[in-house]
């Protein structure tokens, strides 16, 4: 059976940053008190030109470049998002075009912000299985665009970004070795975004009773995320074999650095193995996991034959946890250039819409 190994990582976040002093401005809160509760101290904004699926291709990009990948040669495309850019196309098929990546499944997976641990989990599973070589896995967000920023109980916490992880067959040990996923949906009315689904669609009493934006009942919410980061890391543990003293790094969900201080209570690990980089991005849903990884990554901190656990929880009620062993890319001869597959994408798609609006036409004269 092949292992599936994170072979290529890459994260993009908008320029614009907005401090608490920022949002200050906006409503009743100020900088110790957000600090101090979450140790959120600014978070990324997207710009009106920036959308769930640029971000997304930018992370995808960087990550082909470091696996050596041609966007031709993924297999599936998987989108983990909680802020996808329609319900349908999936937000995974808009950069599966933009990317140029001619030969992949794409989908969107929604299991809120554990969304990057269950889809990295599938793609691993399609790997280990032999149907498929070569997967790419994003987390994507646009989260700036559904939040109430009248409503100083969520807009502290969100923010924008996207991280991508290639996936790789490869018969070397290593790779993913273990994950667990879960969900309590008696809890779906903690974190809801009520509308613009099939049960409200958008409507003008919808729109002025605020159903389209994220509505949270925090203290809930954080006694679940409290509960659960340290039994799921153990359960991915004990799956994969590991003792918590055998893992070198456990990258949580970056929510809240007091549920990330409860989290390493609960495992009895010092705070120094945690992961952390809430302070700058806040809570930026299936994002959070692959950026934190993608910033230790090119720190340096995560070295060859490093285990490691990525633990998640979010809105449905949903968490999970993946157990890893880290090896890095797989050598590879030449160097491939992403970037350019964007570039002859944009032709490719324009001029297949053009054969289909041709084609359509001679459709309807044989008619
Ligand atoms: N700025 C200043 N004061 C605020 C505030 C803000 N942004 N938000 C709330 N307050 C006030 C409250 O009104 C309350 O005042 P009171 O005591 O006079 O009534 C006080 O601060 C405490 O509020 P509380 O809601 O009890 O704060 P908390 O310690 O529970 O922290 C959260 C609130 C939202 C930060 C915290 O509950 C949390 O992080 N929950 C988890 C959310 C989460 O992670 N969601 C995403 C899941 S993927």
């Amino acid at each position: 059976m092949p292992n599936a190994h994170i072979t290529g990582w890459g994260m993009a976040v908008p320029e614009k940053i907005m401090t608490n002093n920022d949002l200050s401005e906006l409503v009743e809160t100020n900088d110790e008190w957000i600090r101090e509760r979450t140790g959120i101290r600014e978070r990324r904004i997207a710009r009106e030109t920036e959308f769930t699926s640029t971000l997304a291709v930018d992370a995808a990009i960087r990550a082909l470049k470091v696996a050596n990948v041609r966007p031709t040669d993924l297999e599936l495309i998987v989108c983990a998002t909680s802020t996808p850019e329609y319900l349908f196309p999936a937000t995974a098929c808009l950069i599966q075009d933009q990317l140029g990546a001619t030969k992949a499944g794409a989908f969107d997976l929604l299991a809120a912000c554990s969304g990057f641990i269950y889809a990295l989990n599938m793609a691993a599973q399609s790997i280990r299985s032999g149907s498929i070589k070569t997967a790419l896995v994003i987390g994507s967000e646009t989260l700036s665009r559904f939040v109430n920023w009248k409503d100083r109980n969520t807009c502290i916490l969100f923010g924008d970004g996207a991280g991508a992880f290639v996936l790789q067959a490869s018969e070397r040990p290593g790779g993913v070795l273990s994950a667990v996923m879960h969900s309590d949906g008696s809890g779906g009315d903690l974190l809801t975004l009520p509308a613009g689904g099939s049960r409200y669609p958008i409507n003008e009493s919808t729109y002025s009773e605020g159903k389209h934006h994220i509505q949270m009942d925090g203290k809930e919410v954080f006694r679940f995320a409290t509960r659960v980061m340290a039994s799921a890391t153990q359960e991915a543990l004990d799956a994969a074999g590991l003792k918590v003293e055998d893992i070198r790094w456990v990258v949580p969900h970056q929510a809240n650095i007091r549920i990330i201080e409860a989290a390493a209570r609960g495992l009895k690990l010092p705070m120094e193995r945690f992961i952390v980089n809430l302070d700058r991005y806040g809570n930026t849903s299936t994002a959070s996991i692959p950026i934190a990884m993608v910033e230790a990554i090119e720190k340096g901190q995560i070295a060859n034959g490093d285990k490691f656990v990525m633990v998640g929880f979010g809105a449905g009620l949903t968490w999970g946890a993946l157990a890893a062993e880290w090896t890095g890319p797989i050598p590879s001869k030449g160097h491939v250039h992403p970037e350019q597959y964007r570039r002859l994408g944009r032709v490719r798609s324009l001029v297949r819409r053009v054969i289909r609006f041709i084609e359509g036409l001679l459709y309807r004269r044989e008619l």
